[in-house]
């Protein structure tokens, strides 16, 4: 049964040897602990994320991050090359392939070999592990910042491995964001011990003195997403991170579309992970926030979406939030081309830049969805807590199972799935179906009040049709959904 409790370094080390074992690729490589340190160790700060992220931290600016990922070695590194150059990012991901992110590393291979004949990249992203240590260096040392792996992973312990003994000094992900967004049926009690390993290898090198940074994945599933259920998950995955010793955590928030809502939540989010950390015992953790420019259905029009990806990069930087992954244009339509990748990240800084000496000033508003949001986690983070008997692990586990916490539009059976979210008035995300969610009756309420106020003032009756219609406004150019748009 998963607890949260620090892997001793016996058990890390067993772990380590049983995965290492299963090398899929034929040449294993030299994967000494001892030559990754100090290899890490040998990096400037300016190419280390967490480093980079402390700094950034300090001088209270907005950085931009693209997403990115081909199958083929060079035109990867020409591709992130491309995005630092002309698109100036500030950090660079990659993003690793389908078939990895799955541990189909055959089939990965058969992709790369495919795209190295017809010349042109079939694979949805980095096949980070068929590349290896030596493909990753080569990756890392072409650029001139930090670099982070980007994916969607349940079991990402052989790429976490790979990844960081190759300079990359971010890994995305956890046990439950990266479980219940992207998997169908995979246990959580499993996804959690995953990370727990990944994370205790970042633990590992801190202990050597070597900083590295994990992001929990933010958004979920990206859809009329309520903060309150995102920022609770971030925060119980930094608690799971943090007692394996990881101590630079950057929490992530995906754009919901009202900007005083969406500030609120960032705010909460960092002042919350803080609180949490020192509550649960873990006082040096260094936390930083990152926006998600919008994550659910773009428009079509590449104007209408450059206009989205500048009003997301106002919101970020306007929220004080400390990095930014950017769209593109070619959101709606897959995968983007390399230079529709940089304009997008040309427009983000060009905002983030105009920007930054302003922040979104104190008003009645924003303290109150503050507050809300606060209030609301707690009662999420008690509910769970109490479950898991003190237990965050358990608590998730068995809170997942019983609804106490529920994300709208997860494909995961594990998941409860009985919430439904709506748009109030000025479209803020409210919910209207609260299955078994771990709330008082004096949130609910509180929402009930919000969308009834709604449907008033639209004239029309609280029904599943309601939140179908704001799925699909924004890239109707609406925040909030009307009747049978
Ligand atoms: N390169 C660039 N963007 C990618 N995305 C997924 N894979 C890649 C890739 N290889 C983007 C999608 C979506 C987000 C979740 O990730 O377009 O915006």
């Amino acid at each position: 049964m998963v607890k949260n409790k620090k892997l001793t370094m016996e058990q890390f080390l067993e772990t380590r040897k049983e995965i290492l074992n299963h090398w899929p690729t034929g040449n294993h490589p030299d994967l000494d602990l001892d030559k990754a340190v100090e290899k890490l160790k040998k990096i400037p700060p300016h190419k280390n994320f967490a480093l980079k992220l402390r700094e950034a931290k300090k001088n209270n600016i907005t950085m931009i991050q693209p997403r990115a990922g081909v199958a083929r070695l060079q035109e990867h590194i020409e591709l992130l090359q491309y995005l630092e150059k002309e698109g100036k990012a500030d950090f660079l991901p990659s993003t690793i392939d389908s078939y990895t992110r799955h541990n189909r590393y055959q089939n990965a291979q058969d992709g790369i070999d495919e795209s190295e004949k017809k010349g042109r990249s079939l694979l949805n992203g980095f096949p980070c592990v068929n590349h290896g240590v030596d493909g990753c260096t080569e990756v890392f040392e072409k650029i001139n910042v930090p670099i982070q792996a980007r994916h969607g992973t349940p079991d990402a312990r052989l790429l976490s491995e790979i990844i960081h003994a190759s300079g990359w000094t971010s890994n995305e992900g956890g046990g439950i964001s990266y479980n219940i967004p992207y998997a169908k049926s995979i246990s959580l009690e499993d996804t959690i011990k995953y990370w727990q390993y990944c994370d205790r290898l970042v633990g590992y090198y801190q202990e050597q003195g070597v900083e590295l940074n994990r992001e929990p994945f933010g958004p979920l599933t990206g859809t009329l997403c309520p903060p309150s259920i995102s920022n609770t998950v971030a925060i119980l995955e930094s608690l799971m991170a943090a007692e394996q010793g990881v101590k630079n955590i950057t929490v992530g928030y995906g754009q919901g579309g009202n900007m005083v809502q969406d500030v609120a939540a960032l705010r909460a989010l960092e002042e919350q992970t803080n609180h949490y950390l020192k509550l649960f015992g873990y006082e040096d953790v260094f936390v930083t926030t990152v926006f998600h420019q919008w994550m659910g259905g773009f428009p079509s029009d590449e104007s209408e979406a450059m206009a989205l990806i500048a009003y997301a990069s106002t919101v970020a930087t306007y929220g004080g939030a400390t990095k930014m992954i950017t769209k593109t244009t070619h959101e709606s339509f897959g995968v983007p081309t390399k230079e529709a990748n940089a304009k997008a990240l040309k427009a983000s800084k060009f905002v983030t830049n105009l920007v930054k000496e302003q922040k979104m000033p104190d008003s009645e508003e924003l303290t109150f969805e503050i507050e809300q949001i606060k209030k609301e986690v707690d009662s999420l983070i008690k509910s769970i807590v109490h479950e898991g008997k003190g237990d965050i692990c358990q608590g998730t586990i068995l809170g997942f199972k019983k609804g106490l916490i529920d994300i709208p539009f997860a494909p995961s059976e594990l998941n409860y799935g009985k919430i439904l979210p709506a748009r109030d008035v000025d479209g803020k995300i409210r919910i209207l179906e609260f299955g078994n969610l771990g709330f008082t009756e004096e949130i609910k309420d509180f929402h009930r009040t919000k969308l009834n106020e709604r449907a008033k003032s639209q004239n029309r009756e609280l029904t599943i049709q309601m939140v179908i219609d704001d799925i699909y406004a924004v890239s109707n150019g609406n925040l909030v959904g009307s009747e049978g748009e």
